[in-house]
Parts: C-alpha cells; structure tokens; sequence
C-alpha cells in the first residue's frame, strides 16, 4: 500500500454510475511504476449534485478525466479547450483547467494503424453520441471518403452528420437494413448487437469502443469474417496514456497496462 502524504497530488474521474471503471486501476498502476506521488479517485457524483461539486474538483484536483453524462456539461466550468475537446464538442481530460478530448486522439493514433484500409473507404458507425462523433472525425481525418451515421434515434444522427458536413466531411445517415458498401464499421453503442452481420461481413476493419467483454459480438463476427481489429480495451487505456502525456508530458507503452489488466484479472 502506497503511503499518502500532505505532498499526494490528487487526480480523479468525474462521472454518475461509474462504479465498475477501470480508470482508477490504469492511472494508480501508471503512477506507482512511474514513482509518482499522486492517487487517482473515482467520484461518483449524482447529476443533481453537479452543479455544487464541479468547482471544488477542478480545483482540488492536479488532472481530472471526465465521462458520462458530464463530457460537455463540464465545458462552461473551464477556462479554455484544445483543439481536440473543440472538435468533438466534448472534454474527457481536464489539465489545469484546460479541457481536451483523448478518446479522439487514442482513436485517431489506433486507427491510424489501418490507414490503407480506411483511406478511401465507406465507415458505417453505429451511435451518435459523444464516442462516435470523436471516432467519425477521425477516420474522417484519415480519409475515409463517406460516413454513414446509424442511430436508434434518428434525430441524435441527423445531428451528428450535420457536424460533420459542416467540418467538411462527407457523411449521410443510414440505416440498419440496408447497406451499399461497407469497409469499416463502427460500434460505438453499449450494444455491439445493434451492428448488423450484412455490414460486418463486408468490412475489413471493425472498431468495438465496448470493452466488457473484451470480444463482443461483433469483434467474433468481425474475426470470422477476417477484418483487422481495434477492441475496447485498447481504446481505453490509450485515452488514459494520452491523459498521462497532457498532465506530465510522458509517454508509457500500452501493452505492459494491458498485461497488468490481464494478470489482475480485471478484465475478461
Ligand atoms: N473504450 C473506451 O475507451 C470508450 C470510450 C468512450 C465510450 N465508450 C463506450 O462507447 C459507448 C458509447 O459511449 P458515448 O460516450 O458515445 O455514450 P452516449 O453519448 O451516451 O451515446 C450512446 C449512444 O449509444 C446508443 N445506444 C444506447 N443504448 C443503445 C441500445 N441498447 N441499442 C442501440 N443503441 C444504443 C445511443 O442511441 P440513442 O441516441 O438512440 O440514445 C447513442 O447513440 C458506451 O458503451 C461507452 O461505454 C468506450
């Protein structure tokens, strides 16, 4: 057990019902190895409790991330966003009161992976919230020639592709019966179920932002079919690496935070 100080900086997550994140495990693992003395909290903070804690929390806290339902509601809170946290119009990494989005700079660096794949390509992505906006920027920007937006509720894609025709993409919204062409295909709901086999069959990259389980329904599908992979798992712990680099400006190498996952067993 690590000894706490008057000199332990305190880093934490800000989100409601977030009792089984794993972010706490990432950044306290990082921090030990990287001999830091700073602890890492998960605050749960009911939503009509918001309003009264997001203050102290910034203030209190040397780096926060942020999550679900508080990605753009923390924005008037903050002095200032990066280009990143502009662009998706949301903020999961807060440094000094300055807000950034790392889901979209670990899946803009994990895609970039496949950029054979995806320069040129047609990428269906399945959701319309805040993870997808950040991935269909991404492969926009790694030039993907059209992105097709499928949602539940057919207004949230609308939305989001008009975003993304106003930053100069070329996007449409879809839907789940019928698709013309697909070479990349996107989950970024929490039901990797709601991607239909038509599209994952034509695919040769599939991205799963769901990481429990690790292999979902669609990462089975998407091996059978022989497309290349970028699990949950990875995407999660590249955006923590990503907010280890925004508050202390090192990088540490992804696979030995997957290897310790793995040997805590605390993800499967
Ligand atoms: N691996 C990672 O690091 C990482 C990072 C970010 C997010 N995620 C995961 O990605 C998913 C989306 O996150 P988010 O931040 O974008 O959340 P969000 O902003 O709340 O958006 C959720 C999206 O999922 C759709 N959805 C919800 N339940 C559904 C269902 N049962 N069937 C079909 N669609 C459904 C919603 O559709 P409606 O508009 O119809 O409600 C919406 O498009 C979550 O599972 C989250 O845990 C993972």
């Amino acid at each position: 057990m690590r000894e706490i100080d008057s000199g332990t900086e305190l880093y934490g997550l800000i989100g409601s019902g977030i009792a089984y994140t794993l972010s706490p495990a990432i950044h306290n693992y990082v921090f030990e190895k990287l001999n830091r003395n700073a602890i890492y909290y998960p605050f749960d903070i009911p939503v009509e409790k918001f309003e009264k804690t997001v203050g102290a929390l910034l203030e209190i806290c040397k780096g926060l991330n942020v999550t679900i339902p508080y990605k753009e509601v923390v924005i008037p809170y903050l002095s200032s966003l990066d280009e990143t946290a502009e662009k998706v119009g949301a903020v999961n990494t807060v440094d000094r009161l300055k807000g950034y989005n790392t889901d979209y700079i670990a899946l803009r660096k994990l895609a970039s992976r496949y950029r054979d794949i995806i320069e040129n390509s047609t990428c269906y992505i399945f959701g319309a919230g805040g993870a997808a906006k950040a991935v269909a920027i991404a492969l926009g920007e790694l030039g993907c020639r059209e992105i097709v937006v499928v949602n539940r509720t057919q207004r949230r894609a609308v939305n989001m592709v008009q975003k993304l025709r106003n930053m100069g993409f070329n996007a449409e919204v879809g839907d789940r019966d019928y698709e013309k062409r697909c070479n990349v295909v996107v989950n970024a709901t929490p039901n990797p179920d709601f991607v239909p086999d038509t599209c994952v069959e034509k695919s040769r990259l599939a991205i799963e932002l769901v990481y429990r389980p690790i292999e979902t329904s669609l990462i089975r599908r998407a091996l059978k079919a022989g497309a290349k992979i970028v699990n949950g798992l990875e995407i999660l712990v590249a955006q923590a690496l990503e907010a280890q680099k925004i508050w202390f400006g090192v990088e540490y190498p992804i696979d030995d935070v997957l290897r310790y996952l793995y040997a805590r067993k605390l993800v499967w």
